[in-house]
C-alpha cells in the first residue's frame, strides 16, 4: 500500500503501525475494527460488538494509513476570545445603560503544548468556551482571538489547513449518500493527485475497515428527517472523513457525546491510535467515564473560559491534592472530580449539611471563590512551568520532514479544477436524485399539464385571446416553478460547504459549476416533457419548427428563473426571506408582464422591462404568429394577429433585442449568486 503524502522518508520518529498488524480472525463481514466478534451481540447489534477494553486495545492496523507523515506540535499561548453580546432590551431600557453594548470572556489565557502521539482531552462544564478554544485553534476564528497559536512555530496557513482534520460536534453529512459514497467522494476530493482513482477508492475502504463501518457501508447516513445509520456510526463517518487525508493535528469537538460507553471507548481507541502514529490529537469530551479517562495522555480543564489545570492526565489528582483538594469518598472517576472543580463545587461530604444550611447566594458565592482559588493557583503553580515548556521548545529542532511547504504552494489544491468538477458533479447527482426525480414533482407537472391542456382543449386561433393567454401561462408556470426549486440550493447546502471549505476539499467555483450543470437534467425535462403535452393539446401551432422554438424559449426562461431563485438563496441564505422575497418579485413580473394590464401609468410602465416573464412571453407570442398571419374575427375580413389589441400593445417584432436581454439575465443572475455566495464564505 502507499502513504497518502508523496514523501519519501517516512517520520523515523513517529512509531509506524503495522500494517500486516491483525489482531483478530476477521470475517469480511466483521464491523469491528479489533473485535473478538460473538454471534450474540453480532445478533443484537450488527455494527458494534463488544471489545474487550479492559485489556489494552490493539493499536489498529492502519494499512494505508502508516503514521503521521509531517507531525505537527500544536502550541497556543494566552489564547484569549471576547465576544460582544448583543444588547439586551433589559439593559438598554430599564436599566439605562448608556453603552449597550456587553463583551464577555470566553476564552481567558489558555495556554498548552500537544505534540505527535499525545492524545489530550478537554474538560469542563457546557459553556466553559471548549469548542470556542477547539475552533480558534483549528483556524476558523480568524480575527477573534489573541495570542499566540503555532504549528511547528509557524502560524495557520492554507498548506496547515489542509493538514488540520477537524470534527465538529454536529455531524454535518449528505443525508442521502450511503456511508461508502460518503467517504469514497471525500476521497477523491481530499487525497492529493499523485494517487490513482483506484487508490483513492481504496482508502475509503481501509476507512471503512478501520473504523468498523463495513456492515453498514451500503447504508444512507440519514439525517434529522430520514432514518439512516446511528449517532455512533455517524460520528464514525464524520471521523473517517477527516481520517482520510491522514491529518497530522486531528481536533475533535465531542466526539463522544450522546453515545453509549462501548462506542465512546471504541472512538476513543481509535483516536488513540492514530496519535500513536505520530499525530496530534486533542478532543473535547463531555462526562468521560473513568475507563476513559484513562486513555488520554494529557487533561485541560477549563472553568468559564479560563484553565484550572493542564498537563498530564495521571498527575491531576496530585496537583489537586497539593493544593488542597481531595475527592470525597466515594469518587472515583477522576472525570467527575475535575467537572465538580470547574463548576467550583467541592466534592467534599462534610460540607453537604452546612450548604443546606447557607442560602443559594451564598453557596454560589462559595462556588465561585473556589473557582477564582483554583484560577489563581494554576497561575501560580502551572502556568510558569508550562510557559517554560512552550518557550523552551520553541528551540526545538524541528524535523526535516515535518518542515511544511512553503506558502507558495499554499493556494495549491490536491486536485484539479475539472477533478474537483466532476466529482462533485456526481456526489450532487446522488444526493439529489431522489428530490429531482420525486414522484411528487412528477407528479405536479404532469397534472398541470394535462390540466391546462384539457382546459384549453384545441383551442383555436379564433379564439386569439385564449390561446395568447397559454402562451402567457408557460411563461408565468416556468418562470414559478424553478424559481422556487432554485432557492433551496444554497441554503439547504450551506452547512456542508462551510464545512468543506474550511477544510480546503475544493474551489468555490468548482462546486458552484458543478450544482449549475447538476441541475440541468431534472430542471429542462420536466419543463419539456410539461410543453409537450400542453402544445399539442391546447391545440397550438402544429408546426415542428414552431414547437421547438416555443420549447426552447421556455428551457431558457427556466434557466433564468432558476439563477435569480440561486442568486436570491445565496444573497439571503435563509429559506424564509428568500421565498417571501421571490413571490413578491414574481407577482410584480406576473402582473407587469403585459397580459392583465395594457394601460400600466408611463411612470411604472418600465417594470415590464426588469420582467423576465415579459421578454419570455413577448418572444412566445412572437414565434407563433407571423407578422401577416390572419384570424377570423367574426368580421366580414379576417382580422390581422398583429392588430389585435394585446398582441399589438405587445409588440412582436424586435425578437433579438429580448433573446439579448434574457441572455443578459441568464449571466447576470448567476454571477450575482457566485459572488453572494463567495462574500458569504467565512475565508
Ligand atoms: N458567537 C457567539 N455568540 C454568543 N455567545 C457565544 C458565541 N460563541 C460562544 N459563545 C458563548 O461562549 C461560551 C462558550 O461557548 P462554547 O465554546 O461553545 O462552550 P462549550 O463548548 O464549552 O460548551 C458560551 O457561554 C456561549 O454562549
Ligand atoms: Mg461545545
Amino acid at each position: 500500500m502507499m502513504p497518502i503524502e508523496q514523501d519519501p522518508t517516512p517520520n523515523t520518529k513517529s512509531p509506524s503501525i503495522n500494517p500486516h498488524h491483525h489482531t483478530s480472525n476477521r470475517s469480511s463481514d466483521d464491523c469491528s475494527p479489533h473485535g473478538e466478534p460473538s454471534a450474540s451481540t453480532k445478533a443484537i447489534s450488527p455494527c458494534l460488538e463488544d471489545d474487550d477494553f479492559e485489556s489494552p486495545p490493539p493499536p489498529p492496523h492502519f494499512s494505508v494509513l502508516h503514521g503521521s507523515l509531517r507531525p505537527i506540535i500544536l502550541k497556543f499561548e494566552d489564547v484569549t476570545c471576547n465576544i460582544t453580546l448583543p444588547p439586551t432590551t433589559d439593559s438598554a431600557c430599564c436599566l439605562g445603560n448608556p453603552d449597550p453594548k456587553q463583551t464577555r470572556i470566553v476564552l481567558n489565557g489558555v495556554s498548552g503544548i500537544v505534540r505527535p502521539g499525545e492524545l489530550l482531552a478537554m474538560l469542563g462544564p457546557s459553556g466553559s468556551g471548549k469548542t470556542t478554544l477547539l475552533t480558534a485553534l483549528g483556524g476558523r476564528l480568524p480575527g477573534k482571538v489573541t495570542g499566540s497559536v503555532s504549528y511547528n512555530g509557524q502560524p495557520f496557513s492554507g498548506s496547515i489547513k489542509r493538514k488540520i482534520g477537524f470534527v465538529t460536534q454536529d455531524d454535518v453529512l449528505y443525508p442521502h449518500l450511503t456511508v461508502l459514497e460518503t467517504l469514497t467522494y471525500a476521497a477523491l476530493l481530499r487525497l492529493p493527485k499523485g494517487l490513482t482513482r483506484q487508490e483513492k477508492m481504496g482508502q475509503a475502504e481501509v476507512v471503512i475497515m478501520e473504523l468498523g463501518l463495513v456492515r453498514c457501508r451500503n447504508t444512507m447516513v440519514g439525517g434529522p428527517l430520514l432514518r439512516g445509520i446511528s449517532g455512533g456510526e455517524r460520528k464514525r463517518v464524520s471521523i473517517g472523513q477527516e481520517m482520510l487525508v491522514n491529518p497530522s493535528l486531528l481536533l475533535l469537538d465531542e466526539p463522544t457525546s450522546g453515545l453509549d460507553s462501548t462506542t465512546a471507548q471504541r472512538i476513543l481507541a481509535i483516536l488513540r491510535g492514530l496519535a500513536r502514529g505520530g499525530r496530534t490529537v486533542m478532543a473535547t469530551i463531555h462526562q468521560p467515564s473513568s475507563r476513559l479517562y484513562r486513555m488520554f495522555d494529557k487533561v485541560m480543564v477549563l472553568s468559564d473560559g479560563s484553565p484550572i489545570y493542564t498537563g498530564s492526565a495521571t498527575r491531576v489528582m496530585d496537583y489537586f491534592n497539593s493544593i488542597g483538594f481531595k475527592p470525597g469518598f466515594n469518587l472515583v472517576n477522576p472525570a467527575d472530580f475535575l467537572l465538580d472543580l470547574a463548576n467550583g463545587i467541592v466534592a467534599d461530604t462534610t460540607q453537604d449539611d452546612q450548604h443546606e444550611l447557607h442560602g443559594r447566594s451564598e453557596r454560589h458565592d462559595h462556588a465561585s471563590s473556589t473557582k477564582q482559588f483554583l484560577i489563581s493557583s494554576y497561575r501560580k503553580n502551572l502556568y510558569p512551568v508550562l510557559k517554560a515548556e512552550i518557550q523552551q521548545s520553541l528551540h526545538d529542532p524541528i524535523h526535516p520532514n515535518s518542515r511544511l511547504p512553503s506558502r507558495s504552494s499554499e493556494r495549491q489544491w490536491t486536485t484539479t479544477w475539472w477533478e474537483q468538477f466532476m466529482v462533485l458533479l456526481r456526489r450532487g447527482l446522488k444526493e439529489r436524485r431522489h428530490e429531482s426525480y420525486s414522484g411528487l414533482r412528477i407528479f405536479q407537472v404532469l397534472s398541470v399539464a394535462f390540466i391546462s391542456g384539457l382546459l384549453w382543449w384545441h383551442s383555436d386561433i379564433s379564439h386569439l385571446q385564449d390561446q395568447v393567454g397559454l402562451l402567457f401561462f408557460f411563461s408565468i408556470f416556468w418562470g414559478f416553478f424553478p424559481l422556487f426549486n432554485a432557492i433551496f440550493a444554497f441554503p439547504q447546502e450551506r452547512p456542508m460547504l462551510i464545512r468543506e471549505r474550511a477544510s480546503g476539499m475544493y474551489r468555490l467555483s468548482s462546486y458552484y459549476f458543478a450544482r449549475m450543470v447538476g441541475d440541468l437534467p431534472m430542471e429542462l425535462v420536466l419543463p419539456t416533457i410539461f410543453v409537450t403535452i400542453t402544445y399539442y393539446m391546447g391545440g397550438l401551432k402544429p408546426s415542428p419548427v414552431t414547437f421547438l422554438l416555443t420549447l426552447s424559449i421556455t428551457l431558457y426562461n427556466v434557466l433564468v428563473s432558476q439563477g435569480l431563485g440561486l442568486a436570491l438563496g445565496a444573497m439571503l441564505m435563509d429559506v424564509k426571506q428568500a421565498t417571501t422575497l421571490a413571490s413578491v418579485t414574481m407577482l410584480v413580473f406576473l402582473l407587469a408582464g403585459g397580459y392583465y394590464i395594457q394601460h400600466i401609468p408611463p411612470f411604472i410602465n418600465w417594470l415590464k422591462y426588469i420582467s423576465f416573464s415579459h421578454y419570455c412571453y413577448k418572444l412566445l407570442v412572437g414565434v407563433q404568429y407571423s407578422e401577416n398571419e390572419v384570424y377570423d374575427c367574426g368580421l366580414e375580413m379576417p382580422c390581422k394577429v398583429v392588430d389585435y389589441p394585446i398582441i399589438k400593445h405587445l409588440g412582436i417584432h424586435d425578437l433579438g433585442f429580448d433573446v439579448a436581454v434574457l441572455t443578459i439575465m441568464l449571466v447576470g443572475y448567476r454571477l450575482l449568486a457566485y459572488v453572494a455566495l463567495r462574500m458569504g464564505q467565512p475565508h
